[in-house]
C-alpha cells in the first residue's frame, strides 16, 4: 500500500459544534497521522480560490457563503492510502446518503453544511495541500 497525503477541512458547522476533537480522534484511530493543522477564517478570495473548479456549479456561491461563515481547521494527513481513507472516514457528500459512523452521517445536517472535506484524489490532493500550507509547514513523522 501506498503512503499517501491529503488535504482535510472541517467547515464552519462541524467548528461551531465543537467537535474538532472528535474528529482528529477518527483520523488517528484509521491510521491517518496530521502533518499540518490550522485554524482558519477564510477571506472570500482564498475560498473562491480554493473552490474554482466547482465556479460554474450552481450552488457555488451558497458554498463559498458557508465556507467563511466562520473559522475551518485544515489539516495535511499522512497514511496508507490516505486519499481513500479519509473520503471513507468523511461518507456521501449528502449526509442523509452517507453510511452510519461516517463524520457527515454522525455531525453534518444538510449537503451544503456537511462538516468536512476531502481530496477526492492523488493530484488534487497535492494541489489542495499546496493551498494552504507551505512545504515547510508539513511535518512527517
Ligand atoms: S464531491 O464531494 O467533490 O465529490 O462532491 P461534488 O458534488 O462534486 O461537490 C463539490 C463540492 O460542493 C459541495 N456541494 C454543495 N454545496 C452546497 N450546496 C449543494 N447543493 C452542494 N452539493 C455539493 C460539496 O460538499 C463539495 O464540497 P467539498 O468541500 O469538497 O465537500
Amino acid at each position: 500500500m501506498a503512503l499517501e497525503r491529503t488535504l482535510s477541512i472541517i467547515k464552519p458547522d462541524a467548528v461551531a459544534k465543537n467537535v474538532i476533537g472528535e474528529i482528529y480522534t477518527r483520523f488517528e484511530k484509521a491510521g491517518l497521522k496530521i502533518v499540518a493543522s490550522k485554524m482558519k477564517h477564510l477571506s472570500r478570495k482564498e475560498a473562491e480560490g480554493f473552490y474554482a473548479v466547482h465556479r460554474e456549479r450552481p450552488f457555488f456561491n451558497a458554498l463559498v457563503e458557508f465556507m467563511i461563515s466562520g473559522p475551518v481547521v485544515i489539516q495535511a494527513l499522512e497514511g496508507e492510502n490516505a486519499v481513500l481513507t479519509h473520503r471513507d472516514l468523511m461518507g456521501a457528500t449528502d449526509p442523509k446518503k452517507a453510511e452510519k459512523g461516517t463524520i457527515r452521517a454522525d455531525f453534518a445536517d444538510s449537503i451544503d453544511a456537511n462538516a468536512v472535506h476531502g481530496s477526492d484524489s492523488l493530484d488534487n490532493a497535492a494541489v489542495e495541500i499546496a493551498y494552504f500550507f507551505a512545504s515547510t509547514e508539513l511535518c512527517p513523522r
